[in-house]
């Protein structure tokens, strides 16, 4: 159980979310005003408040934050010690908003729809997996300077770090020799598959995670343009490449409009773009809360706006990638439907990291439960000429 000093700064960080400050936003704010905490204060403090949101529909609603962090805490610790204590029947009516169950469609595996589900809604209740992206081929070194680290099948150079270090402070940090990049999203990079010397646009680029990936799978060969309509994610982007040293892309402003920001066609396009982020709530639990079934609704339009305006910058034969981190039918499979249906020009493309034997390997869904990491749906398509 956390000390009196850590319930007390949580409930303080409680107090200070908002309906338009995530915890994770409202987490950050109180530790730059409070820069005398140290990392792993911070990391006790941080867990109890995602703790607290994971478990927020048992909490008594009338006992003082202080309280209902001290019950969050009780509940995570019997259900960490024995996650079969808690019914899957009683997480699928606490644990997630009631809208859910319109929007999730489990993969129908030998084991059967009951028990994916079940076993999706205790893995949201556990605490998530760190994951990192080592250098391409430095995997096994990495691990090897680091401890801590395990690989996994599903993606080379990947490691699940299970140690304490900050690992901001490693040297092997600073000088860009990995990055903190979540499993399904470094598996985004790897259905891309670009190939050295071609040309791609990461049209929803953002902070750059999966440009870095790009441009690294690219061996610093080629060109990753990088466009957002944020331009303080694109700074950061910048900052990160820097350390990394790759020096093979270029950034735009672009704000999703059917005005691009080039005429340049494009061997590969990915376009990683704004969800709901159900595929994050087992990281980001306060979101479980306050996604609505409209944000679903306005997203997929989104989507499906920003997939059109891009299609066209395709060259013969380019791929085009299709990311969210979401798990909503709305968003993911209708999306791809509707948008293959307005593109004759398009043919599905399977995806390398399609499991083999898939009924569709240009569609891939991974799911938290089977990848120990966030939730992603990745569809591909080639221009046929
Ligand atoms: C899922 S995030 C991208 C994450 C990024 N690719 C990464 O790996 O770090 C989606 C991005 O889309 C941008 N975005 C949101 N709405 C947009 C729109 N209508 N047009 C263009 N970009 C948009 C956001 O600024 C955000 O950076």
């Amino acid at each position: 159980m956390p000390d009196q000093a850590t319930l007390n700064h949580a409930a303080q960080v409680l107090a200070g979310i908002s309906a338009d400050q995530r915890a994770d936003t409202a987490l950050r704010f109180y530790f730059e005003g409070r820069r005398y905490l140290q990392p792993p204060v911070k990391r006790v403090i941080s867990h109890t408040v995602f703790v607290y949101f994971r478990w927020l529909s048992w909490l008594d609603s009338k006992a003082s934050p202080q309280k209902r962090l001290e019950q969050a805490v009780a509940l995570h610790e019997r259900f960490m010690a024995d996650p079969k204590s808690v019914k899957a029947e009683t997480l699928a009516v606490r644990a997630v908003p009631a809208w859910l169950w319109t929007e999730l469609d489990f993969p129908a595996d030998a084991a059967g729809e009951t028990t994916a589900k079940a076993d999706y809604l205790r893995q949201l209740q556990r605490d998530p997996a760190l994951w990192l992206r080592a250098r391409p081929g430095k995997g096994a070194a990495l691990a090897k300077s680091l401890f801590a680290c395990e690989s996994t099948e599903r993606a080379v150079d990947a490691l699940r770090f299970t140690g304490t270090q900050d690992l901001f402070k490693t040297e092997q940090f600073k000088t860009g020799e990995f990055e903190i990049q979540d499993l399904a999203s470094q598996l985004v990079g790897h259905a891309a598959a670009p190939v050295p010397g071609e040309t791609w646009w990461d049209a929803c680029a953002g902070e750059g995670g999966k440009t870095l990936h790009l441009a690294d799978l690219m061996q610093n060969k080629g060109v990753v343009w990088a466009t957002d309509r944020n331009e303080k994610r694109i700074d950061t982007l910048k900052r990160r490449a820097a350390r990394a040293k790759l020096f093979n892309f270029r950034t735009e402003f672009w704000d999703g409009g059917s005005r691009l920001p080039t005429k340049v066609k494009f061997d590969g396009i990915l376009l990683d773009a704004p969800c709901s982020g159900v595929g994050t709530w087992q990281r980001n639990p306060h979101a479980r809360w306050t996604t609505t079934p409209d944000d679903v609704r306005e997203l997929a339009a989104t989507q499906l706006a920003l997939l059109n305006n891009v299609a066209g910058s395709l060259k013969p034969k380019g791929r085009l990638i299709y990311a969210v981190c979401t798990l909503t039918r709305s968003e993911t499979t209708a999306v791809a439907d509707a948008f293959a249906a307005a593109h004759p020009e398009l043919e599905p493309l399977p995806l390398a990291i399609a499991k083999p034997g898939s009924p569709d390997p240009s569609r891939v869904t991974l799911w938290p439960q089977e990848i120990n990491a966030n939730g992603m749906f990745i569809a591909g398509w080639r221009k046929k000429t």
